[in-house]
């Protein structure tokens, strides 16, 4: 006969699981950080659709690792700068670090990178989900999760558009 006690595990399950899912829909800040070098990162794409005019930044550092064919370091920022009207709308920002990949399941991971949605004021948009941003960049798992790693390596100092 199962007394409540064997039972405590599963609503414990129950539990986590539901907090789990609400914290996730509603606010997820990551290990993502704005970078505090945006001025010396290389803007090396630029991406136009419609009103929108996207900025793709990254550091020295990560277009050189590309170019040489090596992986790009744990520290670096990939920045997406989404322009309206030339206003900064948002930004998008994605970093790696050393292990940060196995803090997330398996299925959501997206090798050590970390996204994260700021506002034009830089501070977050809680009202993301990240598990978004890892779901769609996960298709570009063989160029290192990265969208537009064509033009990185097709950078030669003029931005490719
Ligand atoms: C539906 C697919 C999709 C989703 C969701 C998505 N991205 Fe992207 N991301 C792209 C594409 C495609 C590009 C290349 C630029 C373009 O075409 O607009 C890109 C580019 C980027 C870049 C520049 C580096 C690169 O991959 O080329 C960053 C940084 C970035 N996204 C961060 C984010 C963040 C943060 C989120 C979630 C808030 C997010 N992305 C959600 C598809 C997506």
């Amino acid at each position: 006969m199962k007394t409540i006690l064997s039972r405590i595990p599963l609503i414990a399950l129950i539990f986590g699981a539901v907090g789990l899912a609400g914290w996730q829909v509603n606010a997820e800040p990551t290990r993502a950080t704005f970078p505090d070098n945006l001025d010396q990162l290389v803007h090396y794409a630029t991406i136009k659709r419609g009103n929108v005019t996207e900025h793709i930044l990254t550091t020295r550092e990560a277009v050189d690792a590309v170019k040489n064919g090596q992986s790009i370091p744990n520290g670096t920022h990939f920045v997406l700068v989404d322009y309206r009207e030339g206003e900064v709308f948002r930004y998008f920002v994605m970093e790696k670090g050393e292990g940060w990949g196995t803090e997330f399941p398996e299925d959501r991971r997206t090798g050590d990178w970390q996204f994260q949605w700021f506002k034009p004021d830089r501070t977050i948009n809680m009202a993301e989900n990240t598990a978004r941003c890892q779901s769609c960049h996960q298709s570009r798992a063989d160029q290192d999760f990265l969208n537009t790693f064509g033009q990185l390596q097709q950078f030669d100092g003029t931005v490719v558009d």
